[in-house]
């Protein structure tokens, strides 16, 4: 197919706003997945994402559109996720495109993630086409939706499509619009290769998969390749397309996106963002990404400390597949040996956690998540600290840095009141209050981002009943009076759960996390003191008192399934039970801290 009747594009939107529905309807109606292969979200490759309903790595597929009998279009599709904590990927996945579907829900108007992604876009000089979704819904204004697209936007919005991706209306108008509004890639086919690596990640059957934007020239089997970031070389095995299954083919152009397998080993060998070239050519590198860095750390240790071995092995390579957490061995008195990780959020954290549990059978237990901390020593020295634990003698510290952000947060004007109360308690500076239609309104804040780590997305959400949304970027440390506070248990304590805290609130803090960890902690065959301290202090106590008799006396006699449920019922809650000294401390104690 010439270059002229190539389209790369992209879906963006904000979270929940239909990306996913909208790529299933152009894979049906392109033929790309027949109606008896069709499967909701057919993109979303992890079961993970399906369950949770939100698509986590970018996919590219490979779609024909004919236009006119004859006339056949080669659309290459870009899914990307719409959630905070995976903008990097977005971004990526931006870099391979001359235009995007930006997809906004007609319920919902403009939210914090549409103008992030759409700033994205711009930065990529991306064309945009706007798609209003979701029209079947009785609650659906496009006029309204049509208004905030031109006024917060900025884009005309007069032809912007009106669609319902679940029932299937308004596609065929939208293939249109990729074919008459989105640009042709550029790149000369004969020069010499420039691809740019966008995703990588490993396949059992293939080795390294490695998703390439071809910029110029083409890539073939057989041909001798090397990445300019390492300067390794390999001998390309395969190259194809997903569509939406993988596809092999001879070669890839200039200006098509397809994959390619080189019998590399490791996904490290295939940097994302690095430029392949042919092996002997001189080149110049093409811009790649921003380094992604960590922002929330947390402690991942295996529930039985023997398991440590198969949690190495497992995290080694999920890495592969998601090189966008960060970890370390880490020990912790209380918990052994484990690792730090960091992650790009909470939500990444989660997510990690749980394929780590699902797709390599482990128990685990993490800690509270925490940012990163700088600490100025009185002897001059700065540290960087991100696990608790490790937080330095008081007498020692002289200044207490912690990270800050500036907050955009989209929200219908009802919850306004809410929301600022809830940015004020979190320790927010007010920036601005803008009225971007008479109904919406943004709000600007300062915050410390330990503050956001811990439950503010969710009170967000509770408080706006969903409606308001956040975007955030970091703006950089300040000082803060910062101080550890430590959780002991029968006087021992555990450094699992220590954790940074402002001065003011460590008061209020101490007393709810203690009183949370009484009701989470199982009552033990003997009493149970549990303390919180600053240094020396006490500032807080409980007390759970011992059982008095096994559980099973209560069905002494009774029948035999009876006794048995219960001792099963037992079993599954020790799952998650941690033994620490003599007491057993369950998963949700080290994650108390976030719901106090
Ligand atoms: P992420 O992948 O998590 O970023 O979400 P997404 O933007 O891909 O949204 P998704 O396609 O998963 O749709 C979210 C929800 O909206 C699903 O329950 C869909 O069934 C529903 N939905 C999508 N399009 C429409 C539509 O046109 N009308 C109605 N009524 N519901 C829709």
């Amino acid at each position: 197919i010439p270059q002229e009747k190539i389209r790369n594009f992209s879906i963006i939107a904000h979270i929940d706003h239909g990306k996913s529905t909208l790529a299933d309807r152009l894979l049906e109606i392109t033929g790309a997945v027949s109606e008896r292969e069709m499967r909701e979200q057919y993109l979303d490759r992890l079961d993970l994402e399906r369950e949770r309903g939100i698509t986590i790595k970018a996919q590219a597929v490979r779609l024909y559109y004919e236009r006119k009998k004859g006339e056949v279009y080669q659309l290459n599709l870009i899914d990307t996720p719409g959630h905070v904590d995976f903008s990097y990927e977005v971004s990526r996945a931006l870099s391979a495109c001359e235009g995007a579907l930006l997809v906004v829900d007609a319920s919902q108007g403009v939210e914090a993630q549409t103008l992030a992604n759409v700033y994205l876009a711009l930065e990529n000089n991306l064309e945009i086409i706007p798609v209003i979704n979701k029209i079947d819904l009785p609650q659906a204004d496009v006029e309204k939706t049509k208004r905030e697209i031109e006024e917060i936007i900025g884009l005309p919005a007069e032809d912007a499509l009106l669609v319902s991706a679940k029932q299937g209306i308004g596609i065929k108008e939208v293939l249109e619009a990729i074919v008459e509004k989105i640009p042709p890639p550029k790149g000369e086919r004969d020069a010499p290769l420039r691809a740019l690596v966008f995703d990588s990640w490993y396949d059992s059957y293939l080795g390294v998969v490695v998703l390439v934007r071809i910029v110029e020239g083409k890539l073939y089997p057989g041909q001798k390749i090397r990445f300019l970031s390492t300067g390794k070389t390999f001998e390309v095995t395969k190259v194809g397309v997903f569509a939406p299954e993988a596809t092999t083919l001879d070669a890839l152009y200039a200006g098509e996106v397809g994959f390619i397998a080189a019998s590399i080993k490791e996904v490290r060998d295939a940097k994302i963002g690095d430029t392949i070239t042919e092996a002997s050519a001189q080149v110049e590198a093409l811009p790649g990404f921003k380094e992604i860095k960590p922002v929330v750390f947390a402690g991942i240790f295996p529930v039985d400390s023997d398991d440590f071995p198969e949690l190495k092995e497992a995290i080694e390579k999920l890495w592969l597949n998601d090189p966008a957490f960060s970890y370390e061995v880490e020990t912790s008195a209380a918990l052994g040996f484990g690792f730090r990780c960091g992650f790009q959020g909470l939500l990444h954290m989660e997510i990690v956690q749980e394929r780590l549990e699902r797709e390599f059978k482990l128990n685990l237990i993490s800690t509270a998540p925490s940012v990163k901390y700088r600490v100025r020593l009185r002897n001059g020295k700065e540290l960087e600290i991100e696990n608790p634990a490790e937080w330095p003698d008081p007498g020692t510290i002289e200044e207490v840095l912690e990270p800050y952000i500036q907050a955009e947060i989209y929200t219908p004007k009802e919850y306004l009141g809410a929301l600022i109360n809830l940015c004020e308690e979190k320790r927010g500076i007010q920036k601005e209050i803008k009225y971007l239609t008479p109904e919406r309104i943004v709000l600007i804040y300062e915050l410390p981002f330990s503050e956001v780590v811990m439950d503010f997305y969710d009170k967000l959400k509770s408080l706006s009943r969903g409606y308001a949304s956040l975007d955030y970027q970091f703006i950089g440390y300040r000082p803060s009076d910062l101080v550890k506070m430590d959780i002991l248990i029968n006087k021992q304590p555990v450094d699992a759960l220590s954790l940074i805290v402002h001065r003011e609130k460590a008061y209020y803090r101490g007393r709810d996390l203690v009183s949370k960890l009484k009701e989470v902690i199982p009552r033990q065959l003997f009493e149970v003191i549990i303390q919180a301290a600053i240094g020396s202090k006490i500032i807080a106590r409980e007390r759970i008192a011992p059982l008095r008799k096994d559980v099973l006396a209560k069905c002494y006699g009774g029948d035999v399934t009876r006794k048995k449920k219960l001792l099963e019922k037992q079993k599954e809650g020790k799952k998650r039970l941690k033994s620490i000294g003599q007491v057993e401390i369950p998963q949700e104690a080290f994650l108390a801290v976030l719901k106090i």
